[in-house]
């Protein structure tokens, strides 16, 4: 090995040399990322961030360096200094931006060796993604996943110019803190000094952000990472991203005009596309109707259509008893499917139990009329209202669940998405922006049976909708708003209540009493008190965004040091166990038993 000399300093990236170039003495540094043998010559492919370049050791241009390119192996560290030259004639590679030239080689350093590798860094590795996260430092050596990261970081430049640019000032907001309430569990940190206590990660800066607003900052906005402790999936992680946002004396058209403004130039910078504007909008109602959820993808139709009038009253038991307890007969067409077999249909089925349905009907269109067990409950002007109703055609299949509102929806909203990824209905080069509005403020929690906030207890109800909280605090509507785009929910937020009266009658509506909110948010509640403007705001999963703008499968493909399933981390170990001393500094017993 050698040591690393002034000498060996790089006059430009491997993936930048060009055409231009060719004549001049350059030194590259890199990784070996592929080496070949060819009659007295060896080829190697030096590879750093920028891309990679041929590099030609020629024991007739340096003995030295030649007679050492033996001793190159996959991965390891080199400084070359060398000649630029065109590539001859027929070697060319036009996959390659530097595959025009090549890099003859006068004097070579290896700065540092590497083991072999686990896995090949070629892009299509098949690799399994426990091995890539052990040793991510190589993973992330990858190219494409390069790319991804660069994608990121211009994503967060294009947010934070936006900022500048509009005037949001950066504010950090604490990390040790006290619990937010968006919906899951925190992760608790305790304190050394304060014996007993405990403070949360903060799974939002909600909180802070509103004080903000009262403190007079007018806007603000943060990259700030957030935490909850909540069950994974592909598009969730347990620490993440948040664009956080908070603005004074505006509503909700304000919002929406910045925000838009906001992805279309988040958008350009980063695919150099154009975002038409405005964002189409829907209710949260029609929302659940059309598409059975509420952040429905919109690049493509198969919509939800509704037969509770039409069959509810029936002979057919099922049916009738959902009917008339208010449940909803509604249904989705599946065209073409009409000649599925018992199995296809019994895995469209499995699908909708995923959503909480406990079965699947099934009308089959032919030209003679509509085929379905169903079918002898009904007069044959029903069935022909019916197939009118669906829309379906010859050979389609009217797919149809009966259950309570949200367990239709839900059942038929899956049944929609999985079709419309099977039959090649989604047009993947979309981007379709969507405002979802008018929440609900409370649902009703089945377990705990009382209210809970739909979005958190700081959003603000409909100005039209605020006698409802009294009267019916179930229908009551939000000034809430998520941001869609392709069927993925990339931010959120409210316009918050600023009088303090109306935030402790929301905490009393969800059943939290004086002394818990004076315990919980009590300086909120104060601070409520002195002069707090109107204000509103929003956040952004900034991991989701960048995994929709690099067309990622999953979020750990976006974040650099990713955690799996079952929140570890698999380079680092971590969670892991600590010792007992640090244990006792921190006035915590551990009572699972400890893992072999
Ligand atoms: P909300 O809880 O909707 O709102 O979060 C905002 C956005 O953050 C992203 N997100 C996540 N991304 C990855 N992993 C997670 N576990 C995760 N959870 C949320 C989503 C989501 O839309 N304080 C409010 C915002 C406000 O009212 O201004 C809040 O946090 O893209």
């Amino acid at each position: 090995m050698d040591a690393f000399l002034p000498e060996h300093k790089r006059t430009l990236y491997c993936g930048q040399v060009r055409p231009e170039h060719v004549g001049t003495e350059i030194v590259i540094c890199g990784w070996v990322h592929r080496r070949r043998d060819h009659g007295g010559l060896v080829f190697v492919d030096l590879r750093d961030r920028e891309g990679l370049v041929q590099v030609v050791f020629n024991p007739g241009e340096s003995q030295d360096a030649h007679s050492r390119a033996d001793e190159l192996r996959v991965e390891y560290v080199l400084s070359v200094r060398g000649t630029v030259r065109r590539r001859p004639k027929g070697t060319e590679n036009p996959n390659l931006p530097t595959g025009e030239v090549e890099v003859v080689v006068s004097k070579m350093a290896i700065l540092n060796e590497s083991k072999p590798i686990p896995f090949a860094l070629e892009d299509d590795t098949d690799v399994a993604e426990s091995v890539r996260l052990k040793y991510r430092y190589l993973d992330l050596r990858r190219p494409s996943i390069q790319k991804v990261f660069r994608a990121r970081a211009a994503l967060a430049r294009s947010v934070r110019e936006y900022f500048y640019e509009n005037g949001f000032i950066e504010i950090e907001t604490p990390v040790l803190t006290k619990s937010t309430p968006e919906g899951a569990r925190d992760y608790l940190v305790p304190s050394r000094v304060n014996a007993g206590m405990f403070y949360a990660l903060p799974q939002s800066p909600q909180l802070f952000k509103q004080i903000l607003m009262i403190a007079g900052y007018d806007r603000y906005a943060q990259i700030v990472k957030c935490f909850r402790d909540e069950d994974l999936r592909a598009d969730r992680q347990p620490e993440f991203t948040q664009i956080d946002i908070e603005m004074s004396f505006i509503d909700r058209e304000d919002l929406f005009v910045m925000m838009e403004g906001l992805m279309a130039r988040a958008f350009r910078d980063v695919l150099g596309i154009d975002v038409p504007r405005p964002f189409h909008r829907l209710s949260y109602r029609k929302a659940m109707d059309r598409f059975g959820v509420d952040k429905p993808d919109t690049r493509f139709g198969l919509e939800i259509t509704d037969y509770t009038d039409l069959l509810k009253d029936t002979e057919f038991r099922v049916f009738a008893e959902i009917a008339a307890k208010g449940g909803v007969i509604r249904g989705i067409t599946a065209p073409g499917l009409g000649e599925s077999s018992r199995s296809e249909v019994a895995a469209l089925e499995e699908v909708a139990k995923i959503g909480g349905a406990r079965g699947l009907s099934t009308w089959k269109v032919t030209p003679q009329g509509l085929v379905s067990t169903l079918a002898k409950f009904y007069k044959e002007e029903k069935v022909k209202a019916l197939l009118a109703r669906s829309g379906a055609k010859p050979g389609d299949l009217i797919l149809m669940i009966a259950d309570e509102f949200l367990t239709a929806s839900d059942s038929l909203g899956r049944l929609r998405l999985h079709l419309g990824e099977k039959l090649g209905l989604i047009d993947k080069s979309r981007f379709d922006f969507l405002w979802v509005v008018d929440f609900p403020l409370l649902e009703w929690d089945k377990e705990e049976k009382r209210w809970g906030a739909m979005h958190h207890p700081f959003t603000a109800p409909l100005d039209e909708d605020l006698a409802l909280l009294d009267s019916d605090p179930g229908k009551t509507r939000a000034k809430a708003y998520d941001m869609v785009l392709n069927g993925s929910e990339i931010g959120g937020g409210s316009i918050r209540i600023h009088r303090q009266d109306v935030q402790s009658k929301m905490f009393r509506l969800l059943n939290i009493g004086p002394e818990e909110a004076k315990v919980k948010f009590g300086f909120l509640l104060e601070a409520l008190e002195f002069g707090a403007p109107p204000h509103g705001g929003i956040a952004f999963g900034l991991d989701r965004l960048s995994m929709i703008l690099s067309d990622a499968r999953s979020l750990r493909d976006v974040i650099a040091f990713p955690k799996t399933q079952k929140a570890i981390c698999l380079m680092t170990d971590a969670p892991s166990p600590v010792d007992n001393r640090q244990l006792r500094e921190l006035h915590v017993r551990v009572t699972t038993p400890e893992k072999k």
